[in-house]
């Protein structure tokens, strides 16, 4: 990317991004998620290690499954939190709920397979991070891509809380670990706007 306006277009973009939560039932071609995919995985990675995964539920089907494994786990938590049951149902329902109706959902998942091993704790710690964000950044570029498709996305957390509900409802290998779900779809509503943290509280130059 050269010249002042194109850089000045890209600023614009990657500042409009915005998480959303509400999509038209429109159904997203497939041609499309593919290219957010394929972006999504040029994302720079330790070793270029490419750890993402990426599973696709574009049927209300498959994802209900995952839903109904996922809120299983969720609703555990809730009651040994001692959550009140009314409210335990209504957070449980509106969570499967938003799963179920997202027009497409994309589950993240980190391969360890790829993972270096060391024979001390400090460094397998340093390169299993360095593997969490090398997905985190695939998470974002999906996000982007989406974006630049006309869809609006939303990063899930979920699937952090219920991995192995995840990785047996979607049947997935030993060691891919569910790190993110991302909803995607044509936006319904805008979203409010946000606070940002003035560039001066979270930079320093010295
Ligand atoms: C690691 C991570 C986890 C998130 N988990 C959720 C989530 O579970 N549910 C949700 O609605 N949004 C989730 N979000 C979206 C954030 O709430 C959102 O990015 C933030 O409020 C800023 O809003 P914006 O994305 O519109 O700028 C998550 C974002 C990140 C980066």
């Amino acid at each position: 990317m050269c010249g002042t306006i194109k850089a000045d277009s890209l600023h614009a973009f990657l500042r409009s991004r915005r998480s959303i939560r509400h999509f038209r039932p429109d159904t997203v071609p497939d041609a499309a998620i593919q290219r957010i995919l394929a972006s999504a995985t040029c994302a720079p990675s330790a070793h270029n290690r490419q750890p993402g995964r990426f599973v696709v539920l574009t049927t209300a089907a498959s994802r209900a499954r995952l839903a109904d494994a996922m809120t299983t786990d969720f609703r555990q938590d809730l009651e040994r939190d001692g959550v009140h049951a009314e409210e335990i149902a209504q957070r449980v329902e509106k969570s499967r709920s938003r799963l179920v109706t997202a027009p497409v959902a994309i589950v993240l998942c980190l391969d360890g397979s790829a993972l270096d091993l060391y024979p001390d704790k400090r460094r397998q710690k340093a390169e299993y991070v360095m593997f969490v964000q090398s997905v985190a950044v695939a998470g974002l570029q999906l996000l982007l891509a989406a974006q630049a498709e006309g869809l609006g996305s939303v990063w899930i957390c979920s699937p952090l809380f219920a991995p192995e509900a995840v990785r047996h409802s979607l049947e997935l290998p030993d060691a891919w670990e569910p790190q993110a779900m991302f909803f995607l779809g044509y936006s319904a509503r805008s979203p409010q706007p946000r606070t940002l943290r003035p560039l001066a509280s979270v930079a320093v130059w010295k």
